[in-house]
């Protein structure tokens, strides 16, 4: 079938659509940045069309030329919002509306679009307790609003229009090349891998990880499944401390200089402990642990810099 990933060439984005591309189906990417080079330099394998989701013509000309059957939004500002607010509103927001509105008109049949766990706030307020997709939300970024908001907004136009839109709250995404949003874990494990020294304010931080590989796995089943029972799947993920990730990364490489300024940072965390059980069971998703995407990460950015693998 026909499905249209827009913010097609950011971290997630490729490797969504190579799983799709494995499934036989028929992709088309959008980006305001079209031409941006995957981390393994490996081509996409969809064309990419150039497109600013805050355009609503933008939008609404690339649906119509694709007709896709699935549509899925990934434009964001990630890890943004404090500095620009005029700008990132309009990416996060107008932009979650031009793509639900050209789905309504053109009839897409699903539309997925990526929420986060960011919308949940500190795990403090909920106390040591797991949260489900029905806890209230605490998030007071201006990153967690928006999600907030969209989140809203698919409501709405679940109720008005009957149609099928489902988000995901991603945890913190893992991966060798992220470089927007929380990066604290990624630099504990690439750096480590090029043999840098790497210096972090607080060993207890918690971060709830999930790999981008399984992301992208996940966000393909709800994309392409028949009938999703819900509206919201929280993706759930391992949660590590900083300091836990930084012994567990020694252990492939005994010499890793990591180091940390404080030995706390736990009760300032954010949503760390979180339900996932209706993704896992629904969809089947399991995660391999800690220790074999901490191995992957390592030898994926040792092979890119010419290192012999661990
Ligand atoms: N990566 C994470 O840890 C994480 C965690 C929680 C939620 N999410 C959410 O998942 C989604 C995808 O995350 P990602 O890590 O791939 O983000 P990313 O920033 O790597 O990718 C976003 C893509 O959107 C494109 N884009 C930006 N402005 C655009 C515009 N005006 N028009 C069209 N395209 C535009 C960018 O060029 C980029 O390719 C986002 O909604 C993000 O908030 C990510």
């Amino acid at each position: 079938m026909a499905v249209l990933v827009i913010g097609a060439t950011g971290f997630i984005g490729p490797r969504l659509i190579k799983r799709l591309i494995d499934r036989g189906e028929s992709v088309v990417g959008m980006d305001l940045n079209p031409g941006a080079a995957s981390f393994s330099g490996v081509p996409i394998g969809a064309p990419v069309v150039r497109g600013d989701v805050t355009q609503f013509e933008d939008v609404m000309r690339v649906v119509l030329d694709v007709k896709p059957e699935r549509l899925i939004n990934l434009a964001y500002g990630l890890g943004a919002g404090e500095g620009n607010p005029h700008q990132v509103m309009r990416l996060d927001i107008l932009g979650m509306d031009n793509c639900f509105e050209a789905a309504r008109l053109a009839g897409v049949k699903r539309v997925v679009y990526a929420s986060s766990i960011a919308v949940s706030g500190q795990q403090s307020h909920f106390g040591d307790r797991l949260v489900n997709e029905d806890d209230p939300v605490h998030g007071t970024s201006q990153y967690a609003m928006h999600k907030i908001f969209n989140e809203f907004q698919a409501r709405k136009y679940i109720k008005n229009y009957g149609m099928s839109i489902i988000g995901v709250r991603p945890a913190n995404v893992t991966g060798p090349d992220k470089v927007r949003g929380s990066v604290d874990h990624v630099q504990i494990m690439t750096d480590a891998a090029r043999g840098k020294p790497v210096h972090l304010p607080n060993k207890g931080m918690m971060r709830l990880l999930v790999h981008v590989d399984d992301m992208a796995e996940i966000f393909t089943r709800i994309l392409l499944a028949e009938a999703p029972r819900h509206h919201l799947y929280n993706s759930g993920g391992l949660p590590v401390s900083l300091g836990e990730l930084a012994d567990a990364v020694r252990g492939f490489l005994p010499d890793a200089q990591i180091t940390f300024a404080n030995e706390g940072g736990r009760e300032e965390s954010g949503n760390y402990l979180v339900d996932w059980s209706r993704l896992a069971k629904e969809f089947g998703v399991e995660y391999p642990g800690l220790h074999t995407w901490v191995l992957q990460i390592i030898n994926e950015v040792r092979r890119q810099e010419g290192l012999a693998p661990v």
